[in-house]
């Protein structure tokens, strides 16, 4: 299963190459040698449905910097700052003025307003000032949003506006900003945070880096699209044309507490322009679970279930819900009996089984959903199985009308075969179409990365050389038009729903070409 891709070519791609390059990506594909899709299929991963429609709210991706030098609570303040988690765990609340309702939590965490280093952030009409603490504590400092100029703010000035949302100067903030139930030690706490955001402003923070996240002991797909990634195939390429490429850090993490400590670590430093790439099979939960990390867009990532719906992700392949929902877009089913097996640890496994309920009644079905459940013991009584979960073994011999629907992440060839043998007629899906061409020949997932991440990489506005351009160059990259490889895939920045269900490729098990 090991294909190298294009061996021979290491060299960077220069511009005017990259339609060139990006020909050559597709036919050096087409050219791997062939492939055991057994072993390809149990690692084909799939992607996280790009949970972008956060994206509009959270204009604002800088990152946060980490307090060192505080006495009080450095790491209460960035709570605070972050998540709206005070002193204890508790989730802080903050009211709008005014007496609406109180809101707490993530939902008032100040970076969501604030920028998640406080530089200031834009949400819908009205714009958050800079509260780092050298703003806050100017004469005549930051404006606010009114435009005026207002006397500097210290501990007790900054204490009452956060409670009772009097600015320094005596006049009432906008109703945007939360009143908040903040006690002493928390507002002491977040001035502290404040002051580090400060500091890091100051010394102007690290250059920005594009991080990719592989695991310490990483399976051989891992490498090799590492590998991939770090020496681009390019055609032809001059090296006097060259072009830089941005580098990528390599950041290794060993289990998911691991992985949650450096993604924090990672969110913290402020440099981070983007994910470029991460591996995060098996690391999907952990991921979803630390908040920091949603801070930080990722570009392309090789993982097995969603992210969960806060992570930005852009350049995805279509995801395991996208997949589901375009195994159920056959024809219609009046009637018929639908079962719905889903894997518990699938994050937004409640949301997404709703969705997919809601598609197949749409479509005729009748619709049992099970959490937890496997497809054998879903498949009494029942004319198709939607197994999002491993399909495990039919114990019996099969009804012939019976269709079994698996998404890749839950592809083991043997089980499929089993399900064959036993009567059932199974389809696949698949993130991308595993042929280019007439070649009967599966490309492995690790190339169809290395492939789409280098065209990518070649894109890429080059980085910024100070954190404070992090947010532009996000944006250009978010703007970015499509990526085409050839007519093999197609990925937008930013797929709709419906277009990664249109971009999910469906296959009959066994597929032509094993
Ligand atoms: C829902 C959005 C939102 C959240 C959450 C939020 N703020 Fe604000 N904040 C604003 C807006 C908008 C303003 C400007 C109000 C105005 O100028 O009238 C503001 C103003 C302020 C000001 C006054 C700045 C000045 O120049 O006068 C301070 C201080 C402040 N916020 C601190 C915080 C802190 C600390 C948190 C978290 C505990 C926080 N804010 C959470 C939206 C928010």
């Amino acid at each position: 299963m090991a294909v190298p891709i294009d061996a021979a070519a290491s060299v960077r791609v220069p511009p005017k190459r990259r339609a060139r390059a990006c020909r050559s990506r597709v036919a050096s594909l087409r050219n791997a040698s062939a492939v055991v899709i057994a072993a390809v299929l149990i690692v084909i991963v799939t992607l996280a449905m790009p949970a972008i429609a956060q994206t509009a709210a959270q204009t604002t991706t800088q990152t946060t910097t980490q307090t060192t030098t505080q006495t009080t609570d450095p790491a209460l303040g960035r709570r605070i700052f972050d998540a709206g988690v005070g002193r204890d765990g508790r989730q802080v609340i903050g009211r709008a003025a005014g007496g609406s309702l109180p809101m707490q939590g993530g939902a008032v965490a100040c970076a969501n307003c604030h920028g998640a280093n406080g530089g200031g952030g834009g949400e819908g009409w009205i714009e958050a000032p800079d509260i780092r603490w050298f703003a806050l504590s100017k004469p005549y400092g930051a404006r606010r949003a009114g435009g005026d100029a207002r006397p500097p703010y210290d501990r007790a000035g900054f204490a009452r506006a956060l409670r009772s949302g009097i600015a320094a100067d005596g006049v009432a903030l906008d109703p945007a900003m939360p009143r908040f139930d903040l006690a002493e030690d928390e507002i002491d706490a977040l001035v502290a945070h404040l002051q580090s955001l400060s500091d890091a402003a100051a010394g102007g923070g690290e250059r920005p880096l594009l991080v990719t996240l592989m695991p310490h002991s990483a399976p051989a797909a891992a490498e090799r699209l590492l590998r991939g990634l770090q020496t681009c195939p390019t055609a032809g390429a001059s090296a006097r044309a060259v072009q830089t490429l941005p580098a990528l850090r390599v950041i290794r993490y060993g289990a998911a507490d691991d992985l949650d400590t450096r993604l924090t670590a990672l969110a913290g430093s402020g440099s981070v322009a983007a994910l470029f790439a991460p591996y995060l099979v098996g690391a999907e939960a952990a991921f979803a679970g630390n908040d920091a990390a949603h801070r930080l867009p990722v570009l392309l990532p090789m993982a097995m279930r969603d992210l969960g719906d806060d992570a930005q992700v852009l350049f995805a392949l279509p995801g395991l819900g996208a997949q589901a929902q375009a195994l159920l877009s056959a024809p219609e089913r009046r009637g018929e009996r639908l079962a719905i097996a889903i894997d518990p640890e699938i994050a937004g496994r409640e949301a997404l089984a709703q969705r997919l309920r809601t598609r197949a009644v749409r479509k005729g079905w009748e619709v049992e959903v099970r959490i937890g459940a496997d497809a054998v013991s879903m498949s009494a009584g029942v004319d198709a199985i939607l197994a999002l979960t491993g399909p495990g073994e039919p114990v019996a011999p099969v009804s012939p009308r019976l269709r079994l629907w698996v998404p890749a992440a839950f592809v083991r060839p043997a089980a499929l075969d089993a399900w064959r043998a036993a009567g059932a007629r199974v389809r696949i899906a698949l993130p991308y179409p595993p042929r280019v061409g007439g070649d009967p020949r599966w490309i492995p997932p690790a190339d169809a990365w290395v492939a789409a991440g280098c065209e990518l990489m070649a894109r890429l506005p080059p980085l910024p050389q100070r954190p404070d351009a992090i947010d532009a160059w996000r944006r250009e990259v978010a703007a970015l038009a499509p990526l085409r490889l050839g007519d093999w895939i197609d990925l937008p920045a930013d797929a709709d729903a419906d277009a990664a269900i249109r971009r999910v490729h469906l296959d009959d098990w066994p597929p032509d070409g094993r």
